[in-house]
């Protein structure tokens, strides 16, 4: 699982809890040196407390292009050339339609996309003149079902996990994989808020009609590691014949609607 990994240099967004964090952790596990970016440098501290392997931290601001830019060159030069780039920072505003704001709708875009955008548009244009690099998106299963109360993040990984897609057409002929990994129902800080009491894990699994949901098939919500070992297959050379997928790492609970 290492080979394509060890040794290289990964950068990681949204790595101060949750699923980035796991990222990282996996990664510096694997061998690679991490850059863990994010807003927050309480949790990034431990982020790199947390991990067995080399982990640095950078805080920044995914939604603003010029501080991802400027960061991407101090990883360049502290850390070396950037082998693998996994945009995992994300923002749910829970939501109906008719209740979304203008400033709503802008912060979820500027975070899950054009933040995506940002890191790895940043990232690749300094893989391809060496030809060498993958690019692993976090989207989300909620991209590819529709959700009650969540358009505005639906249609901001939507739009992440396309323009993943599209780069990895692009990048192919420099041999550069993009791929995504979309979680379901994963437990991390995310999640719990959408919980509204002791019951709320239960109530995902089970599913629920009036809400169009219909559960989770394999019984259980998921660990950020299982959505780790996913990125960390796909930034692997044991994926090395697969670009442009979107693997649903969620027990199921689309159907693969
Ligand atoms: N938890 C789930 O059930 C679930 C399901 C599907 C998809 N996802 C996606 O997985 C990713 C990680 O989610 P999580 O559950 O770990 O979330 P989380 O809220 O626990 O962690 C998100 C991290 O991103 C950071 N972040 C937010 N905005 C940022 C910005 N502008 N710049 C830099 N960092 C920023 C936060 O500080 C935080 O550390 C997100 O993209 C999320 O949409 C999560």
């Amino acid at each position: 699982m290492e080979d394509g990994i060890r040794g290289g240099v990964a950068v990681v967004t949204g790595a101060a809890r949750g699923i980035g964090a796991a990222v990282a952790g996996a990664l510096a596990s694997a061998g690679a040196a991490v850059a863990a970016i994010d807003l927050d440098a309480d949790g990034l501290a431990k982020t790199v407390a947390g991990a067995d392997g080399r982990v640095l931290p950078f805080t920044a601001d995914v939604a603003d292009s010029a501080a991802i830019a400027e960061v991407v060159g101090q990883v360049e030069r502290e850390l070396g050339p950037i082998t693998i780039g996994v945009p995992v920072a994300g923002i749910l505003r829970p939501g109906s339609v008719t209740d979304t704001s203008d400033e709503d709708w802008a912060a979820t875009f500027a975070v899950n996309t054009t933040g995506v955008f940002t890191v790895l548009r940043e990232v690749s244009r300094r893989m391809v003149p060496r030809r060498r690099g993958v690019l692993v998106t976090v989207g989300s299963n909620a991209a590819g079902v529709p959700r009650t109360g969540m358009a505005a993040y639906a249609a901001s990984k939507a739009a992440a996990t396309m323009l993943t897609r599209c780069l990895g057409l692009e990048l192919a002929g420099s041999g550069i994989r993009c791929n995504i990994v979309s979680p379901g129902s994963t437990d991390t800080e995310m999640q719990r808020l959408l919980w509204t009491d002791e019951n709320g894990a239960a109530r995902v699994i089970a599913g629920d009609p009036a809400q169009f949901r219909a559960g989770i098939p394999l019984g259980r919500i998921a660990d950020p590691a299982d959505i780790a070992d996913a990125v960390v297959f796909l930034a692997s050379d044991r994926a090395r014949h697969i670009t442009m997928q979107n693997p649903y790492v969620d027990g199921g609970a689309t159907l693969r609607a």
